[in-house]
């Protein structure tokens, strides 16, 4: 329901129809009773074909979004993805139907340790049997047949959600058609297991943690706000860390005094603005949340992992059938880039319709949930119902002799793809499938609405996520020259594609040596339309260049187009005079064999 343009946003709870045998886990327990707390909005298509489920991180829950009473209008909204979902967001709830749902385990509705056990009518706790991640996605998808969806358009999530939305993607590769996985990885690495291994520890030593048994007692909250407080720290980035707090000392703390920073009780706080900004995180975090769904829901994480389960990353990939969108955070030291990248490297292998972008974000981990813009609009690009469809008539014609040198069908990369124009051309007049490498996150958000897969990834630091041999063909058009190492940025291609095209403008044209000889300025025109100050060609090379390193370096030129200016070009071309007759060059290569 919507009230005044804000969505009021019902919390709902559904018992799961189950087997007489109950819900079998996947480590060997069993539920017989499972209750799901869910939340869902947006607009349902007739064809019930635009549901997009959202997963929660580690400790979020169902309310992803909105306002629970019009009473809570006045006040800020309460989800935890706020801007990210809703009219005119990332997820366009005027376009998708959302439910978000909280996880197996949780204590936030959906059954967990907290929840009263059916055969003994008191709660769980040290009863409750251990989950996977795998169960918790078996359960989401339960809740969403018994909700009538069938299928889903897509799944997204960051942190833990995102490594559910891994699970649907691989687990159930035809019901989900669009996985979204954020600052996520396929496993933990050493570094993340080792904190919330020290969380954990501070649960199960607190006294009252009681083996799980707590409940109707004193809860472990001590030790649930330690766990919390060391978690909380890889959330943030030191840059963050530094700018929100640096060495400042709280100053409530310090009127307090020395009472407070009581070395003599041997507490040993100090009056940083940091202890008591984590200590406020641990407390608000304790009194929403259950220890021991802390302890299954952590463990099931640091268990995950999605080599070892299918046998190696390559093998679960190939089950892959949708398309997939990654998004690494620069300042995430969490789930790192080199874990996102391993993922996009295997989907790659398997030929899987990837796209992935490393987002400029400094404030860490937690930027997915904090600074989002940049990560909204890829996110609202990807999204099949903003799509728009690329019109071939205004495509240059260089582009047509490219998309003629390119085999017919074949797998193709396009390196500096841009807005994706020529992908979709060669996808149009060639039958051709493949990737778009770029840099710029406006041209890859652009390349990506018009349907295109694309890799960020920098030229001139190589081609590190492709393996050899991934493609029929490369495409380098217009790029050549303002790589920093060209001739490294040729031998990469050659080693992921079994030729290329590359395009380039040849600064051996009559009218470029006119103009540097009658002028003494360097050339700007309709073709170099810039000034030698703020060009992006930083390799003036001209056609015999070309060929000169491709001689030297056991490159075969296989075919060329020239394409020539006016009259005069023309009849310099026809007289064999080829480097000053061309403008530009279109030049098909291989390795010699
Ligand atoms: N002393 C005490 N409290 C302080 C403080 C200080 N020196 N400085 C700030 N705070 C408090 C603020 O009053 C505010 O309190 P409130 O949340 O109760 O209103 C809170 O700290 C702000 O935290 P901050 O981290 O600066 O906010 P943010 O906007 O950058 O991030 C959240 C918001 C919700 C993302 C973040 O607080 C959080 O909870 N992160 C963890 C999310 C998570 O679980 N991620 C893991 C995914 S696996």
């Amino acid at each position: 329901m919507r009230k005044s343009g804000i969505e009021i946003v019902e919390e709902k709870q559904c018992v799961l129809t189950l087997p007489p045998e109950g819900f079998r886990l996947e480590k060997g327990g069993v539920l017989n009773r499972l209750e799901v707390a869910y939340e869902c909005f947006g607009t349902l298509s007739p064809q019930k074909d635009n549901v997009v489920f959202v997963c929660h991180a580690l400790t979020g829950d169902a309310h992803v979004y909105g306002y629970h009473t019009e009473d809570d209008v006045s006040r800020p909204a309460t989800g935890w993805w706020e801007g990210m979902i809703g009219p005119g967001c990332g997820i366009d709830t005027d376009h998708y139907f959302v439910v978000c749902a909280n996880v197996l385990g949780g204590c936030r509705g959906t059954t967990g340790p907290a929840s009263l056990n059916p055969d003994t009518d008191k709660p769980y706790g040290s009863a409750f049997p251990e989950i996977t991640v795998g169960d918790i996605v078996d359960v989401h998808v339960l809740l969403l047949k018994e909700l009538g969806f069938e299928q889903i358009c897509a799944a997204i999530g960051g942190s833990f959600g995102g490594m559910q939305v891994l699970e649907w993607a691989v687990r159930y590769p035809e019901m989900c058609a669009n996985s979204i996985v954020v600052a996520a990885a396929a496993s933990l690495n050493a570094q993340a297991l080792a904190f919330d291994i020290v969380g954990r520890q501070a649960i199960v030593q607190d006294p009252d943690w009681a083996n799980g048994d707590y409940y109707g007692a004193r809860r472990p909250d001590a030790g649930l706000a330690r766990a919390r407080k060391l978690a909380h720290i890889t959330y943030l980035s030191q840059d963050s860390m530094e700018n929100k707090f640096g060495r400042n000392k709280q100053q409530d703390w310090v009127e307090r005094g020395e009472a407070f920073h009581d070395f003599s009780r041997r507490n040993f706080r100090t009056f940083f603005q940091i202890e008591s900004y984590l200590e406020h995180q641990g407390e608000k975090f304790i009194n929403r949340f259950d220890a021991n769904s802390y302890l299954h829901i952590t463990r099931a994480m640091d268990d995950y992992d999605l080599a070892e389960a299918y046998g190696c990353l390559e093998a679960a990939a190939e089950r892959v059938k949708g398309r997939v969108l990654l998004v690494s955070l620069s300042g995430d030291w969490l789930f790192t880039t080199d874990q996102a990248e391993e993922l996009v490297e295997a989907l790659l292998r398997k030929g899987r319709a990837v796209s992935y972008c490393h987002l400029d974000a400094p404030a860490g981990h937690d930027a997915f949930l904090t600074h989002i813009d940049e990560l909204k609009q890829v996110i609202r690009a990807f999204m099949p119902a903003h799509r728009y469809t690329f019109k071939s008539d205004s495509i240059s014609a260089e582009y047509r002799v490219i998309a003629g040198m390119v085999p017919q069908g074949a797998r193709v990369l396009d390196l500096g793809c841009g807005n994706g124009e020529l992908l979709a051309l060669l996808k149009e007049l060639r039958g051709t499938d493949g990737h778009g490498i770029d840099i710029d996150i406006g041209e890859i958000v652009q390349a990506v609405h018009i349907g295109q897969n694309v890799l960020m990834c920098d030229i001139d630091r190589g081609l590190p996520l492709i393996p050899d041999n991934t493609y029929d063909s490369a495409v380098l058009s217009e790029t050549l020259q303002v790589v920093r190492e060209p001739l490294r940025a040729v031998e990469e291609i050659l080693r992921v594609a079994k030729e290329a095209v590359v395009a380039f403008p040849n600064f051996g044209y009559w009218g470029v040596r006119l103009h540097l000889l009658l002028k003494g300025t360097m050339p700007k025109g309709r073709h170099i339309p810039y000034e030698w100050y703020n060009t992006p060609n930083i390799h003036l090379f001209t056609l015999n260049d070309f060929r000169k390193m491709c001689a030297n370096c056991g490159i075969e030129i296989l075919e060329t187009h020239y394409v020539t200016g006016g009259f005069l070009s023309r009849l310099a071309l026809k007289l064999g005079f080829k480097n000053p007759a061309s403008r530009q060059v279109i030049a098909r290569i291989a390795r010699r064999r």
